[in-house]
C-alpha cells in the first residue's frame, strides 16, 4: 500500500489516483513504506569568520527504503549539505541519523566509511575523480575495496559505461583526458558498481546534454526498478520526474512534499502534478 496518507492534518493537498502532493510547515507526510534513513532532529551549521549560519533546522525526516527521492529547493537552500548528513559523509552539528535502524551519527570516521563502502554509491556535485586512475580504474576502484574481483567489475562497469554511452576505448583514458560530462558519467558508473542499498546523486546530470541526461537517469531509474534506493539533488524537472517521491527544501526544513508515484515515460498528467507542486513551492 504504498501511498496511503495517514493524515492531512496541516498539510494542503492535491492528488491524482494515489498521487498526493502537501505543503507543510513542520514535518513531512507519513506513509506506510518502511523506512531506510530517519533523521531526528537534525541541524547542520557552518561558521564562518566567527559567524554561525544554521543550514539544516531540526529536520526530522524519514526516507523510504525503494524509493526514487528528490531533494529541490533553491541555490543555496542546503540541498548537497542535507545530502552529505543523510549519506554519512559528513556529520550533523545535532540530532541523529538511523540507517535501516541503526544509529550512525555516533559512528567514528573508520566506521563511517565502512558503513558507507558497504551501503552506499554517490555522485558527488563536483566529480571527485581520482586524477593518476583511469576512468575504468576510478569506476572499479569501489568494488576493489570490496574486495571484489577485477575481471567481474571490469566486465560490469564496461557495460555499465556502454549504458551511459561511453565506449570500452575510451575507458582507458584518465579524467584531465575526458570531457566533464564523460567524468561525470564515469563517476555515475562508479556509484552503482557496487549494488548499493542507496545511491546519492548530486546534481548527476548537471554537465550532460539531453542523449546525456537521458541515459543518465536511465541507470538509476533501473536500478531504482531492480530494488535500490535512489536519493537525487537536482534543480531539473525533467531529472526530478524520474522521482516518485520529491521533497522541497527550504529554510532548513521540508517545505512540502510531492508523491507522484513510479515514474511512467510520457505520463502528461504526472508532469503538470510535479510542475503544480514546484510552481507551489516557489521554484
Ligand atoms: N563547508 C562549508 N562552510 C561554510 N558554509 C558552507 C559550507 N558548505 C556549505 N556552506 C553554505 O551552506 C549553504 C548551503 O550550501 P549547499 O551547498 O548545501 O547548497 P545547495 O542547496 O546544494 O546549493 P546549489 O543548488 O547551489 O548546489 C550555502 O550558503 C553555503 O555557502
Ligand atoms: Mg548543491
Amino acid at each position: 500500500m504504498p501511498y496511503r496518507r495517514k493524515t492531512c492534518g496541516i498539510f494542503r493537498c492535491f492528488s491524482i489516483g494515489k498521487s498526493t502532493c502537501a505543503a507543510n510547515s513542520k514535518g513531512v507526510m507519513a506513509v506506510d513504506r518502511k523506512t531506510i534513513i530517519k533523521t531526528d532532529k537534525l541541524s547542520k551549521s557552518f561558521s564562518v569568520s566567527g559567524k554561525q549560519y544554521h543550514i539544516i533546522k531540526n529536520l526530522d525526516l524519514e526516507i523510504y527504503e525503494g524509493d526514487f527521492t528528490v531533494i529541490m529547493g533553491s541555490s543555496g537552500a542546503g540541498k548537497s549539505t542535507l545530502l552529505y548528513a543523510l549519506s554519512g559523509m559528513d556529520k550533523p552539528s545535532l540530532g541523529s541519523i538511523e540507517y535501516a535502524g541503526k544509529e550512525i551519527t555516533g559512528m567514528n570516521d573508520d566506521q563511517l566509511a565502512v558503513f558507507r563502502r558497504k551501503h552506499c554509491g554517490f555522485v558527488f556535485q563536483q566529480v571527485h575523480l581520482v586524477d593518476s586512475m583511469s576512468i575504468m580504474d576510478n569506476a572499479i576502484s569501489t568494488g576493489m575495496l570490496i574486495g571484489q574481483k577485477q575481471k567481474d567489475l571490469k566486465k560490469k562497469a564496461t557495460e555499465l559505461f556502454e549504458r551511459v554511452g561511453i565506449s570500452e576505448e575510451m575507458t582507458d583514458k584518465f579524467p584531465a583526458q575526458v570531457s566533464g560530462g564523460e567524468a561525470q558519467r564515469a563517476a555515475m558508473v562508479r556509484a552503482v558498481i557496487n549494488d548499493p542499498d542507496v545511491v546519492f546523486a548530486d546534481e548527476p546530470t548537471g554537465a550532460l546534454n539531453s542523449a546525456g541526461v537521458e541515459a543518465v537517469l536511465n541507470v538509476l531509474t533501473d536500478i531504482n526498478n531492480e530494488g535500490q534506493s535512489v536519493v537525487m539533488v537536482t534543480h531539473d524537472i525533467k531529472s526530478a520526474r524520474r522521482a516518485n517521491r520529491i521533497l522541497y527544501l527550504e529554510d532548513g526544513g521540508i517545505k512540502g512534499e510531492c508523491n507522484p508515484g513510479k515514474y511512467v515515460s510520457g505520463d502528461k498528467k504526472r508532469h503538470e502534478m510535479i510542475r503544480g507542486f514546484l510552481e507551489e513551492m516557489g521554484w
